[in-house]
């Protein structure tokens, strides 16, 4: 009520009114304390702490009823003010989520109820010289809670800045630009909407322009009132003269909007009539074949806008600043075109999330988000599942990143019924046009949602229809049309952008005949706990197959808290918090303090700029890019060895354009090292600081590995037990990991609690029994090569019936006293068989602290692939293995049951033992919780496992 309209303008704060406000929740206070704005009570507050819930509602009421208990929260300060006649005071409320009611000195002002977009309000008739109470109250819920029902934190309070601007009573209220760009121009329509000019009286006003070195004056366009007709003549006393009236001039207008003929000479007089006043106090400018570069999120380019207000008397009462981005997107058959071109999505969902705020996100930690997304090659962004501050879009069109923009709608508990109910419609076309006039100057916002599950029906339809006639110039984005059948929901979205689907659903539709729109994923790509397992077979199909594009992996970031700061990070439940979805809301490729998940480094392999081959003695690589040429990167090139990484070497720059391909020599003296190397790798550095990263920040690594020669093992040696001091105990079978999130899904049915595997209990020399009473035999002949020196020759039966594993493997444990590990094999970061793309084949070295990738919830972790030797070292001794196969290793301070047992990464038990694990069969890690599971190429299921490995220990 009350809110003033959506408009692209954004008025500079006068007044700002963040910081110190008096606070109090109701019921359950009534005494009034000091706030800091922006300000989420539920992150300090114990009565209404965040609640974590991702489908059901926090309540049991059904839409539109208002739960009766209703967390309120009463925020009240004063300002000082001293109003100026002729201007008119606005109060800007960033974002306030809950049902926000505004009272300005007792008066009520308005209210609003999305939660993800500035609220303002003109208080002018409220306010006074001096001193002025403001009081926003915000009730946590609202009949438009329903359309609020996101996967994250429930959480209430203030999200964003408050503030205070004033404005003439004669001003700009809007500025629409469309900033075209085809065959080599750009073309510029700009549509400028004032308040204050829609009297008849007002003419003489008008608009002014000033773009590429250019400035254009249009007039405000008057009111005009449509002539009524002429009274008929009553004075017959003298013969009228004839006013040269055509006959039948009345009929022409409707002959011609019928497409039927117009007399020639008569078509000026139809034009006439049929001419459509410009708007009411609006003007628009049509500069046509701009020379100008174009922007795409590989080469932003960005042109200033300056929009003036000008009075009769040449005097500027109002101006506005824009960035423009001359850009075409459109969609034509299969393909979502940028400036003509099909473009891969190489996207993220974003939410906003903070662990120490919750929601309160600074434009420095947004900056830091999309700098970390940008040198990890992530090119779009979904804005999951609302409107983002308007400075994220400044940020998008600025560092260059396709931006899906989100409509505040989700009523995951109600999809049957809310996108029906027509008391939601109005809601349905208020959140979605609100967010488009607010966000439709933005060149990085190439697609509008609709939101997020919340099944498909009118109110959708009309939300879309409202867009298609205000912004023609993108396309839309809604799941929920394309749900249940890929090949409808063409009323409400123009993209086919299904989650998680199978890769056979994708192939099959790939190949349909009747696929008519680009299918480019909302969500893929699940990234909860030790995930993200496929992706590179995803790049496979999206880059091979006709009409798929992309898509954006779930999720950027863990949105587990912090509120204390300790370290101690907290997801569903611990708050007390019931019911709860617990983990489900850590699923993201970077945590909570954003680090980056091993999972970020496959995407940014398979997401980099180019590919690289052997061409001989050369190098070929390919540009992937579909814009700019190679000329913002340098490549470096150098050999690994089992010794470890040779020095790196700069390649002479060449600007290989976009697609294209180009063998580059390498120099003699990377030439002379790679015979009997393991890899060459080539890596891509930025060449000039941007805003995003300092020049030189490596953006991407990629390998030509050569065949590998495994360490020949000694086999003269006597029969022997495997004792040793530095041994806490002696490598037994394991055949379990501690269960990833994905190996707990649902849709596979408890396969591996099934399997029994998580207990061995030795039987005899050579037998176990699994949990449940099935036979695992493993028989292993040691022979001692040396002092403290071992071969191992292993073999491992598996119940009949009973052979999909986890893992198949040796698992010792070393005395205190270990710090370094260094291998041979995959690297440098965690990686799993299906998760490998990107990883380096290298002689590493850690920290072993370092190892461990610390997912909240502790899980299998801190893999590396295609091991052939291991050495780890510190004040205890070295123990070194050589293994005649490469082996997946694990070296970690905790045991699997340790890992089972915590909730918690910090709730381990410190320990400083390590553990290790040598597995000949280690199962990838698919998706499983949400999306394809491991594919077949990455899971076990042989009977019988022999293999051979050498274990020599060491004391210092
Ligand atoms: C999707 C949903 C996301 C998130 C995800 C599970 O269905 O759109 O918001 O809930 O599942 O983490």
């Amino acid at each position: 009520m009350n809110r003033l309209p959506m408009s692209a303008l954004r008025r500079a704060p006068e007044i700002v009114l963040d910081g110190t406000w008096d606070f109090r929740l109701l019921p359950h206070e009534q005494d009034w304390k000091p706030v800091q704005v922006p300000d989420l009570w539920t992150m300090r507050e114990k009565h209404d702490p965040p609640h974590y819930l991702n489908v059901a509602m926090p309540f049991e009421e059904v839409p539109p009823v208002v739960p009766s208990h209703n967390p309120t929260g009463q925020y009240r300060r004063t300002v000082e003010l001293a109003p100026q006649p002729g201007r008119r005071t606005i109060l800007h409320v960033g974002a306030a989520e809950g049902h926000l009611s505004v009272t300005v000195n007792g008066h009520a002002i308005g209210t609003s109820t999305d939660s993800h977009l500035a609220a303002e309000f003109d208080i002018t008739e409220a306010v006074t010289a001096g001193v002025n109470a403001i009081e926003l109250v915000i009730a946590k819920w609202s009949a438009a809670t329903y359309l609020e029902d996101q996967d994250h934190w429930w959480q209430s309070g203030l999200t964003r800045s408050v503030f205070l601007y004033t404005v003439p009573d004669v001003r700009l209220v809007d500025v629409a630009v469309v900033a075209d760009y085809a065959a080599g121009r750009g073309n510029l329509h700009v549509t400028v909407a004032t308040a204050g000019l829609d009297h008849l009286h007002e003419v003489g006003w008008s608009a002014r322009i000033g773009v590429l070195g250019r400035t254009e004056t249009c007039p405000i366009a008057p009111r005009v009132v449509q002539p009524a007709f002429p009274v008929p003549l009553a004075d017959r006393s003298i013969r009228p003269e004839p006013l040269g009236i055509p006959d039948g001039l009345l009929d022409l207008p409707s002959v011609d909007s019928a497409g039927g003929p117009v007399p020639e000479e008569l078509r000026p007089i139809v034009d006439l009539i049929k001419a459509q006043p410009a708007k009411a106090g609006t003007a628009a400018f049509s500069l046509k074949s701009l020379d100008v570069a174009p922007w795409t999120a590989e080469t932003p380019h960005l042109e200033d806008l300056l929009v003036e207000l000008v009075s009769p008397e040449g005097e500027v009462v109002d101006a506005a600043r824009f960035r423009v981005g001359f850009r075409r997107i459109r969609i034509e058959g299969r393909d979502l075109l940028v400036n003509g071109e099909r473009v891969l999505i190489q996207g993220v969902n974003r939410h906003d999330v903070n662990p120490r705020t919750g929601r309160i996100v600074s434009r420095e930690q947004m900056l830091t988000e999309l700098s970390l997304l940008k040198r990890f090659n992530v090119n779009a962004i979904r804005t999951s599942h609302y409107p983002n501050d308007p400075v994220f879009l400044d940020l998008c069109d600025e560092i260059g990143f396709y931006v899906v923009d989100e409509a505040d709608i989700e009523g995951h508990a109600f999809i049957t019924t809310l996108p029906h109910d027509p008391r939601y419609l109005p809601e349905f076309v208020e959140r979605v046009s609100r967010m488009v006039l607010r966000d439709r100057n933005h060149p990085s916002v190439i697609i509008w949602s609709l939101g997020n599950e919340t099944g498909y029906g009118p109110n959708h339809d009309a939300a879309a229809a409202w867009i298609r006639r205000v912004d023609p110039t993108r396309p839309l984005h809604y799941e929920g049309a394309i749900a249940h059948d890929w090949h409808a929901g063409h009323a409400a979205t123009d993209l086919v952008c299904p989650m998680y689907p199978s890769f056979e659903a994708l192939e099959a539709f790939s190949a349909d005949p009747r696929a008519d729109r680009p299918v480019i994923l909302c969500e893929y790509g699940y990234s909860q706990g030790n995930s993200t397992g496929g992706l590179h077979h995803y790049w496979e199909l999206f880059e091979n197959l006709p009409g798929l594009q992309g898509g954006f992996i779930w999720e950027f970031k863990d949105h587990a808290l912090d509120p204390d700061g300790d370290g101690r990070h907290r997801y569903g439940g611990d708050f007390g918090d019931e019911p709860n979805d617990g983990t489900t809301l850590l699923n993201g490729v970077v945590f909570a303090d954003l680090t980056p998940k091993p999972a970020l480094y496959e995407a940014r392999g398979l997401f980099s700029p180019i590919r690289v081959a052997r061409d001989g003695e050369a190098l070929r690589i390919r540009n992937r890019q579909t814009f700019a040429d190679l000329s913002a990167y340098e490549l470096q090139v150098r050999v690994e060895t089992e010794a470890g990484p040779g020095s790196s070497v700069t390649l002479p720059a060449r600007a290989v354009a976009a697609g294209e391909e180009a063998t580059i020599d390498l120099p003699g003296s990377i030439r002379a090292l790679l015979d009997g190397a393991l890899a060459l790798t080539a890596s891509l550095h930025t060449r000039r600081d941007a805003l995003w990263a300092p020049a030189g920040t490596e953006i991407a690594a990629h390998q030509i590995t050569f065949p590998r020669t495994p360490p020949p093992l000694p086999r003269n040696g006597t029969k022997a037990e495997l004792r040793h001091p530095l041994l806490r105990h002696a490598p037994r079978l394991c055949l379990w990991r501690a269960l990833t999130d994905n190996d707990q899904s649902h849709a596979l049915d408890n396969r591996f609690v099934r399997s029994g595997f998580f207990r061995l209990t030795p039987v005899d020399a050579d037998r176990y029994a699994t949990a449940y009473g099935d036979e695992v035999v493993h028989t292993r002949s040691v022979t001692q090569v040396g002092e403290g020196d071992y071969v191992l020759d292993e073999r491992v039966t598996l119940p009949h019936d009973n052979i999909e594993v986890l893992r198949v493997g040796m698992e010792f444990e070393l005395v205190d006293g270990f710090d370094r590990a260094r291998w041979v094999g995959l690297g440098p970061w965690e990686n799993y068989p299906d998760r490998r793309a990107s990883a380096l084949l290298g002689a590493w070295e850690s920290d072993i602290d370092d190892l461990a990738v610390p997912y909240l919830k502790p899980q299998e972790n801190g893999g590396r692939g295609e091991v052939t030797e291991l050495v780890l070292s510190g004040p205890a001794g070295t123990v070194r293995t050589q293994h005649a196969v490469p082996l997946h290793m694990t070296v970690s301070r905790h045991t699997v049951e340790e890992l089972e047992a915590a909730t918690h990464w910090w709730k381990l038990p410190p320990t400083r033992k390590t553990v290790v694990h040598l597995d000949i069969a280690q199962r990838g890690v698919g998706t499983a919780l949400l999306g394809p599971d491991t594919l077949p190429a990455y899971r076990h299921s042989q009977r019988e496992y022999t293999w051979q490995w050498r274990l020599t220990l060491a004391n210092p």
